[in-house]
């Protein structure tokens, strides 16, 4: 059987002086709560870091997909394990040795993500995949949200999920950047069965119904 979709809202859109508000918002319609970690180095843009992470995990109980868009990301991924994050995703283009930090990560007792931003092909990470627990195809450039979905990531979520079934891993194929009711189906059509969003539901009226209309056109169920 198919794993059910995950939609994972991103609090890059929610308003940061409020982010337990934020969370406690998408409770019981949420799967995960994306953490878009930004250091100003890896992409132009400078969000939050370990100390809200930790103070943010005791808000709640939804598990935590911390994405980090950052240099080195060998110093910093295990703190976030370590802080209780369900999965920490680092990016390919950041790490020299990915499998070695996958295992560093799995074994702080977080699952291990590798995530692939617009401009790097994914041909050559393929043979990786037995050793993450997610793949995460930027849709976007990474750095900023609210931007514009670039539909012709899609072959690379093909790609990804091909291998996938073709070698049977227990691997999340995870979509971000522009992802909403007008462009989430395509990327589930390619593959995709985990969904950040960060506009879509923070700059919707009702954050939680937002994550039942993307969920509906998925095929999940609530
Ligand atoms: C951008 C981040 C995304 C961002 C998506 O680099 O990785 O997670 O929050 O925001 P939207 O859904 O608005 O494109
Ligand atoms: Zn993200």
């Amino acid at each position: 059987m198919e794993p059910s979709p995950i939609i994972a809202p991103s609090i890059l859109a929610a308003d940061f002086a409020r982010l337990a508000d934020a969370v406690h918002a998408i409770e019981g319609a949420a799967d995960w709560v994306h953490v878009d970690v930004m250091d100003n180095h890896f992409v132009p843009n400078l969000t939050i870091g370990l100390p809200v992470v930790q103070s943010l995990r005791k808000a709640t109980s939804l598990p935590f997909d911390v994405h980090l868009m950052i240099t080195d990301p060998e110093r910093w991924a295990p703190g976030y394990a370590e802080a209780g994050a369900y999965n920490v995703t680092f990016h390919a283009e950041a790490t020299d040795d990915p499998v070695a930090l996958a295992k560093t990560l799995r074994a702080a007792g977080a699952k291990a993500g590798l995530a692939i931003d617009r401009d790097t092909p994914v041909e050559p990470y393929l043979d990786l995949l037995p050793h993450v627990d997610t793949v995460l195809i930027m849709t976007i450039k990474a750095g900023f949200g609210g931007q514009k979905f670039l539909p012709e990531m899609l072959g690379k979520v093909r790609e990804v999920r091909r291998r996938i079934h073709s070698d049977n891993l227990e691997v999340r194929l995870e979509v971000d950047g522009g992802i909403a009711a007008d462009t989430i189906e395509q990327a589930a059509e390619a593959g995709a069965d985990a969904f950040v969003a960060g506009t879509a539901v923070y700059g919707a009226q009702d954050p939680a119904e937002a994550i039942g209309k993307l969920r509906a056109l998925v095929g999940g169920v609530g």
